[in-house]
Order: C-alpha cells, then sequence, then structure tokens
C-alpha cells in the first residue's frame, strides 16, 4: 500500500499567516465545489508559492465534524468531533467552521494571494465565517510580550507528536487541530508587575527561560499545559500567531494546536479553563478571551489530492511517509517551490 504523505502540518515558523475558516452554505452544488477544490489545492499552491521561492508557502486544510460528515461520509478519523465547550472558571465557546485554511509564509502578500485564489474558487459555495491575518512580532513574542512556541517539540518528536499512524490506520498521515482567536485585556496585563505575568506563564519575560519549578506555581500556563500520561509528555505543535486592529483596540494571539489525537489538546484546556485540580485554573485567561473554537481533522495530502469531485470517501491511506528517510519518499510529479510535495511537506520546523 503507498505510504500517505503529510500536509505541511510541521511546517517552519513564519512571518506571516492567514487562518482562514469557513461554513459550507446548504446545497449539493456547494458540498460538491469544495470537494473539487481540494486536489486542486496542490497546483494552486505550487502556482503562488513559485512567484517567491524563498517565501516558504504552505497551506493546511482540515475539515470539521459536520463537513466530514456532509462531504465524505465514513468511513470518518475516528476522533473527529464537534469542538466540546468547556464551562470551567472561564469559557471556552464552540463556534462553527466546516473548512479551515492555515496559510503560512515568509511574506503576507504570498499567504494573501493564495487565500483570494481559494475564495475565488469557493465563490459563493461558502460563507467565511472567520478571517485572521496574523504576523510575526519581534523575537516570535505575542502581543502579550512573551516568546511563543520554545517548547514546541522538533524533527521527529513533531512528526510523533501530530501525525496519525497505526491507531487509526485508513488515516494514517493525517492529523487533528484545533484553534481558538483569543482577545487580550493588554491595558489590564501590562499594568501587572513583570514578576506576576512570569509566574503566569512559568518563564521570564525577557530571555525566555522556564521558572525554576522552586518558584513556578502549579497553576502557571506552562505547567496546566504540561500533561505527562504512562511517563510520557503528550506533545502538540503550536503556531500561534499575535494579529490586532489598533484603531479597534484589538489584541490578540490565535492558537493553534495540531496532534495525532484531540484529546492531547482537550485535557490541556480543561487544565486551562477548569483547572488541575479544579479551581487551579489558568490566571492567563483572567486577561484572554477565548471568542473561537474548532477542531479540524487534517487528511494527508495525499487522500487530499484524491478527492475528486462527486467521490463520497478518499481512498484509506497507508502508512505516514513521514516515518520513511528522506530518499525513501515518494517522488512527486511536480513540486512546490519548497522542495516539497505540494501540500505535504516533511519539513522540520526551524527556529522555535
Ligand atoms: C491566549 C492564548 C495563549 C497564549 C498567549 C499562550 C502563550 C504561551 C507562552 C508564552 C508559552 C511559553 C513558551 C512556549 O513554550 O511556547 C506557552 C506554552 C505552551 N502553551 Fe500556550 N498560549 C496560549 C494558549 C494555549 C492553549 C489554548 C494551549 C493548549 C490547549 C496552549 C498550550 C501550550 C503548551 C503545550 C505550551 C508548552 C508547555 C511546555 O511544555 O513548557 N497554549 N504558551
Amino acid at each position: 500500500m503507498p505510504s500517505a504523505v503529510p500536509q505541511s502540518v510541521v511546517a517552519r515558523l513564519t512571518r506571516a499567516a492567514i487562518f482562514l475558516v469557513v461554513t459550507i452554505n446548504p446545497g449539493e452544488a456547494n458540498g460538491a465545489a469544495v470537494r473539487s477544490l481540494c486536489g486542486d489545492l496542490a497546483p494552486l499552491l505550487r502556482a503562488v508559492g513559485f512567484r517567491d521561492l524563498e517565501g516558504s508557502l504552505s497551506c493546511v486544510t482540515g475539515f470539521g465534524s459536520d463537513a466530514w460528515d456532509r462531504l465524505f461520509g465514513t468511513p470518518k478519523p475516528r476522533d473527529l468531533h464537534p469542538f466540546r465547550e468547556i464551562h470551567g472558571r472561564h469559557h471556552a465557546v464552540s463556534t462553527p467552521g466546516d473548512v479551515l485554511f492555515h496559510i503560512r509564509g515568509a511574506r503576507m502578500d504570498l499567504c494573501f494571494e493564495l487565500a483570494t485564489q481559494i475564495m475565488s474558487r469557493l465563490g459563493a459555495a461558502v460563507t467565511v465565517a472567520d478571517e485572521v491575518h496574523g504576523f510575526s512580532y519581534f523575537d516570535d513574542r505575542d502581543l502579550i510580550g512573551f516568546v511563543d512556541g520554545t517548547e514546541n517539540p522538533l524533527g521527529q518528536g513533531a512528526i510523533d507528536a501530530t501525525l496519525i499512524g497505526e491507531e487509526d490506520a485508513a488515516f494514517a498521515g493525517g492529523s487533528y487541530v484545533i484553534v481558538q482567536k483569543y482577545l487580550h485585556d493588554l491595558a489590564r496585563w501590562n499594568e501587572l508587575p513583570v514578576e506576576h505575568q512570569e509566574r503566569i506563564i512559568g518563564r521570564t519575560k525577557l530571555s525566555d527561560i522556564e521558572l525554576d519549578d522552586a518558584v513556578k506555581p502549579t497553576c502557571a500556563h506552562n505547567a496546566l499545559t504540561t500533561i505527562i500520561e504512562n511517563g510520557e509528555q503528550l506533545e502538540i505543535v503550536r503556531d500561534n500567531m499575535p494579529f490586532g486592529d489598533v484603531g479597534k483596540g484589538e489584541f490578540g494571539t490565535y492558537f493553534i494546536g495540531y496532534a495525532r489525537s484531540p484529546r492531547r489538546v482537550e485535557l490541556m484546556l480543561e487544565n486551562m479553563f477548569v483547572g488541575r485540580p479544579p479551581g487551579n485554573y489558568d490566571r492567563l485567561l483572567d486577561f484572554s478571551r477565548a471568542v473561537t473554537g474548532t477542531l479540524f481533522f487534517v487528511p494527508s495530502a495525499t487522500m487530499l489530492d484524491d478527492v475528486a469531485a462527486g467521490q463520497a470517501v478518499p481512498s484509506a491511506a497507508g502508512p505516514p511517509a513521514a516515518v520513511l528517510e528522506p530518499e525513501e519518499e515518494p517522488k512527486a510529479k511536480h513540486r512546490s517551490p519548497d522542495g516539497s510535495l505540494g501540500i505535504g511537506s516533511l519539513k522540520e520546523r526551524g527556529s522555535t
């Protein structure tokens, strides 16, 4: 059975990103329009990406639970379900979203052009539920001033954290992704003494060094999102991006977390919003409000390529190609500018 090539879930950190979440309008023709785009995403990416070979343009496409039922039916990825909202000390909302396009690049014009091409293909078939243009802020800091992404797993660790393997063999090489758009109350956050902010995050602000366990509270953000199960840390890959609108006083972080099972991210959210133990919640949420929340399944690039208009179910995938040595990678007819197989990329993250 041929290996499934993953989408570029584990891509390099980039300077720019667009997070585009759409819902599919009612009617079979609209579903068919989305299906027919799937196989054309790789050529579109190649066409736009080729205009700047250094631009590292990539696009990850994911599908929500209801959209999967509507577009592809069965079989369905084992753990795909609608995002479960959480009512804890704070509220993690669940908001609509059928398809996610996570577009990353070194330059916003590349991201913008690809988003435009995708939307002009989809036309009236979809409605945009949310569109966020993210930018890299100084040394990969978020707008609360902390470096964000440091403890992301790298290389094989990132692949192991994000790509489905034998546990759901028909969907091997796929991944899950949860997105949440957070708005910060920056005025109140900036009133806090830096030492207080550091205890909320669990790292120093300027130098980004993890606080010693002796001083780090158990409710620190990085403590509550560290989950050890059977002696192993359940890791995810994040590519959060700042965004904002100065005129509206809007300052935000777009959270995006990829994992081979949504349960990992859900456990982290439970710890943040409810607390571990309950009540010992993430104080970052006293200053940051989640205004969206959606879960998507990210099929392998191979599966996405195989989707044709009118086809009900993508063909089953083989084991993920990511576990193969580079020289064993399947040959691509066309390669995108970054040398990957179009939407799929086995590239590691650079600096985090
Ligand atoms: C307002 C939204 C958020 C902000 C501003 C934020 C910011 C940060 C910062 C500054 C760090 C420390 C540096 C690093 O290792 O990246 C961090 C770590 C981390 N965050 Fe967040 N985060 C947010 C939401 C979330 C959410 C919703 C999750 C998961 C559900 C999450 C999971 C993690 C994980 C797993 C770590 C690494 C923990 C470790 O191993 O040390 N974050 N985040």
